[in-house]
């Protein structure tokens, strides 16, 4: 096998499938023939050729993470099996390229920069500060913090589109604010960074632009969508949890702070843009 072999790990996740088309010669393994979680299997996998690990898997139900079995599964994978990562990145002298979330910080304040010490609220944030831990003892890593991800598969513009679709005007948080992270700007960075072979360590990368709440990003999809009709009604993130059975504690502020990225000469993409191309098809048929 040829040396230089990148290894995409939880290749059909949203992320993971961005991985795939921007790194097309990459192996790509998803939990169905690569569980992390399986230390064995980890440690028994043929590695030769690999220098690049790019672990795009993790458990991401953040509510169902409050569960007795969510907190058993998302400490699995993002503790254990990121761990079992760390383990073998360093015993064959690979790059470890993984990533975090905005949850492992309270929110009370940002923008969060990547020395922020962590302060995860919740199961899902507290997994993946585990996670952190684990990838930081790696000696060559990157560890990509990123916010509100937007890719194929099951994200909040997915859901916004699918209401918009039958009709509904939503009630959407209006006091969590952020920026969303389109795939193609973060597997970009990913490229980016090895690519420039920048130095190791943490790295926040989300879309550059406004920094906005839940509420005002469905406004500006169903603004770009061509969505006229639908009205957002804005709710305080106190009052939403008191309406639902199951819901995990979130941060109020997820804004990153995007100096040191820019600083390795990345160029971050407005991420109304971004929006603006995600929702070409729909635009056509509205
Ligand atoms: N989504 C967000 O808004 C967001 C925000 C901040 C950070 N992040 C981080 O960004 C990364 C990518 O997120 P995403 O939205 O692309 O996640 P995703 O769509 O939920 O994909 C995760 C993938 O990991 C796989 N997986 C789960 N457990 C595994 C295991 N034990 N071994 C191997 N594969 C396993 C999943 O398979 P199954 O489908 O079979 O479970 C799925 O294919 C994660 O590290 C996440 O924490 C995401």
């Amino acid at each position: 096998m040829a040396n230089n072999q990148v290894l995409i790990i939880g290749a059909y996740g949203q992320l993971g499938l961005g991985l795939q088309e921007r790194f097309p010669d990459a192996k790509a393994v998803d939990r169905d023939t690569f569980d992390m979680t399986d230390r064995a299997l980890v440690q028994s996998y043929d590695w030769s050729g690999i220098e690049t690990i790019i672990n795009a898997a993790a458990y991401t139900n953040v509510d169902e993470a409050e569960t007795e079995e969510g907190r058993i599964a998302a400490w699995q994978a993002n503790a254990v099996g990121v761990g079992n990562l760390a383990a073998i990145a360093t015993s064959i002298g690979a790059t470890l390229i993984h990533f975090s979330s905005d949850y492992v910080f309270d929110g009370k304040t940002s923008p969060h920069t990547e020395t922020e010490p962590m302060s995860p609220l919740g199961v899902y944030g507290q997994s993946k500060a585990a996670g952190d831990i684990a990838v930081s003892t790696v000696a060559k890593h990157y560890l990509i913090r990123t916010s509100w991800v937007i890719g194929k598969g099951k994200n909040f513009v997915r859901t916004m589109l699918g209401l918009a679709e039958k009709g509904v005007s939503p009630t959407v948080v209006s006091d969590q604010t952020g920026r969303p992270t389109f795939v193609g700007q973060l597997v970009d960075a990913v490229g980016h960074l090895i690519e420039t072979k920048a130095e190791f360590g943490t790295y926040n990368v989300s879309n550059e632009g406004p920094v906005v709440s839940w509420a005002d990003l469905a406004r500006e999809i169903f603004k770009i969508g061509g969505f006229k009709d639908i009205q957002v009604t804005d709710i305080s993130t106190q009052d939403y949890n008191a309406s639902k059975p199951l819901v995990a504690p979130r941060p109020l502020h997820s804004e990153l702070d995007l100096k040191k990225i820019a600083s390795t000469g990345l160029k971050l993409r407005d991420w109304t843009d971004d929006l603006s191309r995600y929702l070409e098809p729909e635009k056509s048929t509205n």
